[in-house]
């Protein structure tokens, strides 16, 4: 498989994040061709900036490589140092219709939440169809809410290896991420930035335990047993504990005559010596920054030279060279 997937330099990364896709894109890294890059160019719709979209930019590379993203194994890059993806972009958008891109949901949910409504937040989708056909990729593993663009990456794709009567560019497929563990977050909805309810994953320790603390329970008397599946702060132990850890705790539960308290010490304790590593290795990249530029540095060469092969390829077909 030749992976691909961007990341958009917007926040620090919470329990869903990590759990919900992070952690499953690192574990794509074995794979033939694995490309995950930081994508500075679309988050330039929302974040308007410099120096807090160059330090968030560093900071997600920072988090992904603490995470365990190898750059022997995968390669990492920022997307803005391949400017090739900016020529191949205008290519595509020469051929991309009006209709294609106004069926896209998320521009029109993004301007429903308040977005400015820009070109480059329209024309969204065709940057993402770039930076996904500029290195052969054929597997792009994502949250739900992207199918409906690579979808529009491979209708994109299509019509332009039709037009020019080559096979151009190959067709992508997505790799939905598994969402079935929805993580759930302090108030037992879906955690998430925009509902405030979210646990960072490189938050303080003392801030972690305070937010853990907080987590909303029902009020459930002490003494009643209790079936765990349903229960949120049964479902955040199970992310961290291991398989042992967690059969106890669902005895614990259906046993009875325990208090929230407990369930929730031992959720902070799992969490914390969860992430003890990534943590460790975060502060390490901190006191080094120079190491993480190297690293997108050697990234971006890689990516470059694939991206410079495919973009002459469309440029051949389409009579620009
Ligand atoms: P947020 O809702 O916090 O803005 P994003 O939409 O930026 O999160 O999510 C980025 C990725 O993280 C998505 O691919 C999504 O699948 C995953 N994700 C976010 N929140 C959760 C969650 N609570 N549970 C599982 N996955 C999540
Ligand atoms: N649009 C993606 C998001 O918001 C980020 C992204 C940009 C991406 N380019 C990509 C994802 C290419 C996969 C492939 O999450």
């Amino acid at each position: 498989m030749k992976v691909l997937s961007g990341i958009q330099p917007t926040g620090r990364p919470h329990w869903g994040n990590y759990f919900g896709a992070i952690r499953q894109y690192i574990d794509l890294q074995a794979e033939e061709q694995a490309f995950y890059f930081i994508a500075n160019l679309h988050a330039l719709t929302t974040i308007r900036n410099g120096a807090e979209l160059k330090q968030n930019s560093l900071d997600t590379a920072m988090d992904l490589l603490a995470l365990g993203l190898d750059p022997d194994h995968a390669v990492l890059f920022i997307q803005s140092d391949v400017p090739e993806i900016s020529e191949l972009c205008w290519i595509l958008m020469s051929g991309a219709s009006m209709g294609l891109l106004e069926r896209c949901v998320s521009y029109k949910d993004k301007v429903s939440k308040g977005l400015t409504p820009v070109t480059g937040l329209f024309t969204y989708p065709v940057l993402q169809a770039a930076d996904i056909l500029a290195y052969d990729s054929d597997t792009v593993p994502v949250g739900e809410d992207q199918i409906q663009h690579i979808e529009v990456c491979r209708d994109i794709a299509k019509s332009f290896n039709s037009a020019f009567n080559e096979e151009v560019f190959v067709l992508p497929k997505a790799k939905v991420l598994d969402s079935s563990a929805k993580v759930p977050g302090t108030d037992g909805e879906k955690m998430s930035k925009s509902y405030g309810n979210f646990i960072e994953v490189f938050e303080s320790e003392k801030s972690m335990r305070k937010k853990i603390m907080r987590i909303a329970t029902d009020s459930r008397p002490m003494e009643e047993a209790k079936e765990p599946e349903g229960d949120h702060l049964y479902q955040l132990f199970s992310l961290f504990a291991d398989d042992t850890a967690v059969q106890e705790m669902a005895a614990l539960y259906r046993r009875g005559g325990f208090g929230y308290g407990e369930v929730k010490k031992a959720l902070a304790d799992a969490a914390e010596s969860y992430f003890a590593e990534p943590r460790q290795k975060r502060a390490e990249l901190e006191a080094n920054p120079d190491q993480v530029v190297q690293i997108l540095g050697d990234g971006a060469a890689v990516a470059r030279r694939k991206a410079a092969e495919v973009l002459q390829r469309a440029q051949l077909a389409c009579g620009l060279k």
